[in-house]
């Protein structure tokens, strides 16, 4: 399949996307955790957004746009993708539809996963993550903790709160969702890809996606 996964923080994409590439192997593509990864690592790519994601504000399109086209070419998008915290503006939206036309690439859907803000601030607070840059499994203290605390059960890394999650980063985020991101529901609307799906179970968003796609 080849989706794009809409919806403020804490939405639930990244938890959506994992569980999604077994259904049929298509691969998760997280900006996020492609940034997060550049910061751990100390690339060229990483010192510079780093002060953007620690603020809660976004990176520069110009940035965004030269990792995205490099990644959706690798051989592994073949089967699909599952495109995680990508557009997240309308000039990426209007640069990525230009971009799919050129490789020949027909996006099923953009799934916006709509979700109350109370339920987003609580899960945002108690998320943990995987610091390993490779695997960055998602937790949370109470819907989903490691076995052991603070221990990843996949790979055994620490399971850290992200720089980001302080209370002003978020409030931070969110507002930045609505007046950057929100915009891009209106987007996909008018392109004929949009599927909404208002549900705070993951089940329930996977469930919506199968049906829709007769999957
Ligand atoms: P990014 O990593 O994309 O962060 P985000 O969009 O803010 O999304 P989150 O990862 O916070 O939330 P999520 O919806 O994936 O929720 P999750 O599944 O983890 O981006 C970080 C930063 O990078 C940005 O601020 C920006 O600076 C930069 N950036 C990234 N992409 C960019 C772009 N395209 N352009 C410019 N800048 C960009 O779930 C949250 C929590 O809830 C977890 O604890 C989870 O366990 C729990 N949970 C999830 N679903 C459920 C459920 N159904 N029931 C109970 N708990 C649940």
């Amino acid at each position: 399949m080849k989706l794009i996964l809409l919806g403020a923080p804490g939405a639930g994409k990244g938890t959506v996307a994992k569980l999604l590439t077994a259904i049929d192997g298509s691969v998760q593509i997280s900006t996020g955790d492609i940034l997060r990864g550049a910061v751990q690592a100390g690339t060229e790519l990483g010192k510079e957004a780093e002060e953007y994601m620690k603020r809660g504000d976004l990176v520069p399109d110009s940035l965004i746009m030269g990792i995205m086209e490099k990644r959706l070419q690798e051989p592994d998008c073949e089967k699909g993708f599952l495109l995680d915290g990508f557009p997240r503006t309308i000039p990426q939206a209007e640069e990525l539809k230009k971009l799919l036309e050129r490789l020949g690439i027909t996006l099923d859907k953009a799934v916006n996963i709509d979700v109350p803000r109370e339920v987003i601030l609580d899960r945002l607070c108690t998320r943990r993550t995987c610091e390993n840059p490779e695997c960055q499994a998602i937790y949370n203290v109470k819907s989903n903790p490691p076995k052991q605390e603070g221990i990843c059960d996949k790979c055994g890394a620490r399971v850290v709160q992200r720089e980001d999650e302080t209370e002003e980063a978020i409030s931070h985020r969110l507002a930045t969702y609505n007046e950057k991101t929100a915009p891009l529901i209106g987007f996909y609307e008018k392109e004929g890809l949009l599927l909404n799906v208002e549900a705070v179970s993951s089940d329930a968003v996977i469930e919506a996606i199968r049906k829709e796609l007769g999957l």
